[in-house]
């Protein structure tokens, strides 16, 4: 593999004196092939999320989630679909975590769905605890470490209409969730993941609101169900602390590479600066720094105050030390990045030209380089161990006439971007990649439309099949073991 083995040349440089000059020869000696970064200790998994693939809608006990409501209004869903049966992963998930085997992943990323363990009564649902018990023991049983998500955007429905992330009791909702979770859990399940994509959680739901539930909030609301997020973190991470011995924590934001097109340092250092800036008063709430700076520095950034001074929700010396619990991991979802230049000195996003390389879905444009300047740019300034928790790509897949899945893009996708992961990891500390998807799976407002796996499902046989690119990773994981 290219990027595995970074091979080295030794020369020989054999000088002579000839009728006065100096001639110089150089042999090339040896080829030799120096061990990856990626060594023996690097986590190689896979991710994926309870409503995209559970399916079992209300059995054993779960309630209904924003999802399943959302699922519901005319529209919300491209294809018309709902998660009602998904990829009936509820039930296959043996079969699930044998692939998984297979494949060869270190851990397992998935999510814990909140409505599988307390209903609208406030009672703990044992069946659904026993469920992710039994999934975690297959995990361990078949030697893969499960990693926990405990909110990948299943709200119980009944939370919301208590209201949601815009009441001051949504962090105790959420802790009594994860005090209940992680108690039974606690000799099976030792990483945690807090929460994922804060900043989808608000952009897509509460503010354009094509993801549920579907709001289209004020910004004074808005800071407030961020700060509610953000508090719901730091108590979540409180209470596994107590209740997990030797566990791992951290939260997973997403972002988008604000890639510099050359080596200029100047250059580098406006685009980490814009990579952290809040931008303007629309788009804040889907970049970083508004929930990564709490977490890590322990206060939102100054500019924060500054653009809202006049609608701040109520912010106290304890929220913020409560949100700035120390965390192991700076986890990070990186799919996609735009290059910039400086042109008349001013910081410029480049268009892609007509026919660039992208995914079949419109925000996921071909940008390895991504995976070279997040990491940089979030260990320069939060300082902690880097894990990708999740980066794919979807496309046209489809059964060939050989009975295969043919997915040359998606090869060339994880190689371009792992390259650049061991470029950065030369740099700074990282240890983990998370490939998203293992399954085709429901992508939210898409629906089934878009095809993230690594293994081909067939959404009325629930038939599953490895696509060319499960053998490509699958070989990659080998060579580093
Ligand atoms: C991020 C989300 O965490 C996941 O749920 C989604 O399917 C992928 N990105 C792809 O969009």
């Amino acid at each position: 593999m290219y990027f595995l083995f970074r091979k080295r040349l030794s020369f020989l440089f054999t000088f002579n004196i000839k009728n006065g000059k100096i001639r110089v020869q150089v042999t090339v000696l040896k080829l030799i092939e120096v061990e990856s970064m990626f060594n023996k200790d690097f986590i190689f998994g896979c991710a994926t999320a309870a409503s995209q693939i559970e399916g079992a809608y209300l059995d054993d006990g779960k309630v209904p989630s924003i999802w399943d409501k959302f699922c519901e209004k005319e529209n919300a869903i491209i294809d018309g679909s709902d998660i009602k049966i998904a990829c009936n992963s509820y039930y296959k998930y043996k079969e699930d975590i044998s692939l998984l085997k297979e494949l060869g992943v270190k851990s397992y990323r998935f999510s814990i769905n909140w409505c599988r363990i307390i209903n609208e009564n406030n009672e703990i649902n044992y069946k659904g605890i026993e469920y992710y018990k039994n999934l975690a023991k297959e995990c361990l049983n078949n030697g893969i470490t499960p990693c926990a998500t405990l909110y990948h955007w299943d709200m119980p429905q009944y939370i919301f209409e208590k209201g949601g992330l815009l009441n001051d009791d949504f962090s105790d909702w959420f802790s009594f969730y994860v005090d209940v979770f992680t108690k039974n859990l606690s000799d099976l399940i030792k990483d945690y993941i807090t929460i994922n994509e804060p900043q989808v959680i608000i952009f897509l739901g509460h503010r354009i609101g094509n993801h549920a539930p579907g709001l289209s909030l004020s910004n004074k609301e808005i800071l407030l169900a961020i700060h509610n997020l953000l508090k719901a973190h730091g108590k979540a991470v409180k209470i596994i602390r107590k209740n997990v011995n030797n566990s791992t924590i951290g939260i997973a934001p997403c972002s988008r590479g604000v890639v510099p097109v050359n080596n200029n340092n100047e250059l580098y250092n406006k685009c980490k600066e814009y990579y952290f800036s809040l931008r303007n008063d629309y788009e804040f709430p889907n970049l970083i720094s508004i929930y990564s700076d709490p977490v890590f520095l322990g206060d939102y950034p100054n500019e924060y105050y500054e653009m809202f001074k006049d609608i701040l929700p109520n912010i106290t010396k304890e929220d913020l030390e409560l949100i700035n619990q120390p965390i192991d991991y700076c986890y990070q979802n990186v799919y996609s990045g735009d290059y910039y230049d400086l042109i008349d000195d001013k910081l410029t996003k480049l268009p892609f030209p007509y026919g660039y390389p992208e995914g079949n879905i419109n925000w996921l444009q071909v940008v390895p380089e991504s995976l070279y300047y997040i990491p940089k740019f979030l260990y320069e300034r939060y300082h902690h161990p880097i894990i990708i928790s999740e980066n794919g790509i979807c496309c046209h897949d489809s059964i060939s006439l050989d009975g295969k899945v043919h997915d040359p893009n998606r090869i060339d996708f994880i190689h371009r971007y792992l390259n650049e992961l061991e470029k950065a990891s030369n740099e700074v500390d990282i240890r983990g990649y998370y490939y998203w998807s293992l399954l085709d799976n429901f992508e939210w407002a898409e629906g089934y439309s878009k095809r993230f796996g690594l293994i081909y499902v067939d959404f009325k046989t629930l038939k599953r099949t490895k696509k060319d690119s499960f053998y490509e990773y699958q070989k990659i994981i080998k060579e580093v073991k």
